[in-house]
């Protein structure tokens, strides 16, 4: 069988293993034991994975006219958008047979102003997207309070892009208690406290204040609004942008992605990303519990995830 290491990582021995497969070793390898990254381009290497195999898919794919990863057949350089969103749509086709029936899958694309005009593109893939079959079930919004600034006047500043969830059927793995937030309505600082009245008194909680058992209170509302392990994640998500020095192209920050990871995937199930890139989706998800498989085109970015991952 073909070396790589397949568990209890990250080790400092092995140093001789292999995390890095070439596609002409795929043959070798076992898909499930997963943790490992594909050195080749997204398409091609999705159609050699097998059915069904993956739990979800965090991925941001080069950005349109953004930057050259100075390797042929990259993402991101097509004469046009419409040529740019059409080869996405294409690999994510693949990346649907490659997902598990309840999996799911979360990207992340920037917009691009053409001749002073937004692009749209997000929004134009995600529907694209759901022309093909793709379920859309949320966009989210990652707020970036230290966005660069930018000398534009007569529009205001973006410091915001977008992550979208999809969903391959309607019944899908969604593990919402593993990223709920603290509620803030009722907390002690809230301004919310004593004008809604729902408190009795200091350290009371909802169920003992003065509207517990009140009609007007749906109980599905009441108990989602009170969960005890907080509330359910917003669509609004704020992370700061993070530095990876080794990496010329922008990285995930981990707080980005681990919510994705966390109700997107089980403890042992496998995270996919076509677009590896610095490898922070393998990082995040063996930090977490969760096996993964990356795949990217540029051999650097493979050898620089790999030293992050296996070896930090
Ligand atoms: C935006 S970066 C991903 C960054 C990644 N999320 C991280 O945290 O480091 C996109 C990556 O896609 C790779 N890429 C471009 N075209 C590709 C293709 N056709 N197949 C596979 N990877 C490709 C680039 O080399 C780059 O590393």
């Amino acid at each position: 069988m073909f070396d790589y290491i397949t568990t209890n990582l990250p080790l400092f021995a092995n140093l001789d293993k292999q995390f890095i497969v070439k596609a002409d070793n795929l043959a070798e390898i076992h898909f499930e034991e997963a943790n490992f990254i594909i050195h080749g381009e997204a398409l091609d290497m999705l159609k050699r994975l097998p059915d069904g195999l993956i739990q979800t898919v965090v991925t941001s794919p080069p950005y349109y006219g953004q930057r050259d990863y100075d390797v042929e057949n990259q993402i991101g350089i097509e004469k046009n958008t419409d040529e740019y969103i059409n080869r996405l749509v294409e690999i994510f086709e693949e990346v649907k047979r490659v997902l598990r029936e309840d999996g799911t899958l979360w990207i992340n694309v920037g917009d691009k102003y053409i001749d002073g005009n937004l692009a749209g593109l997000p929004w134009r893939l995600a529907l694209a997207l759901r022309e093909r079959g793709w379920i859309l079930r949320s966009d989210i919004i990652w707020y970036k309070p230290n966005a660069m600034p930018s000398s534009v006047r007569n529009r205001p500043t973006t410091d915001h892009e977008y992550i979208f969830l999809f969903a391959k059927n309607s019944q899908y793995y969604y593990d919402a208690d593993a990223i709920r937030e603290p509620h803030i309505t009722f907390s002690e600082k809230s301004k919310m406290r004593g004008g809604r009245n729902h408190l009795g008194k200091n350290g009371g909680t909802p169920e003992q204040g003065k509207n517990s058992g009140n009609s007007n209170l749906h109980r599905g509302r009441w108990d989602q609004a009170f969960h005890p392990k907080g509330r359910n994640k917003r669509t609004v998500w704020e992370v700061p942008l993070s530095k990876f020095r080794d990496a010329h192209f922008a990285v995930f920050p981990e707080k980005l992605i681990e919510p994705c990871i966390l109700a997107g995937c089980p403890e042992n199930g496998i995270v996919l990303d076509p677009f590896f890139g610095s490898g922070t989706v393998g990082l995040v998800a063996h930090k977490k519990g969760r096996k993964f498989i990356g795949i990217e085109l540029n051999e650097n970015y493979c050898e620089i995830a790999s030293k992050r991952i296996f070896f930090r």
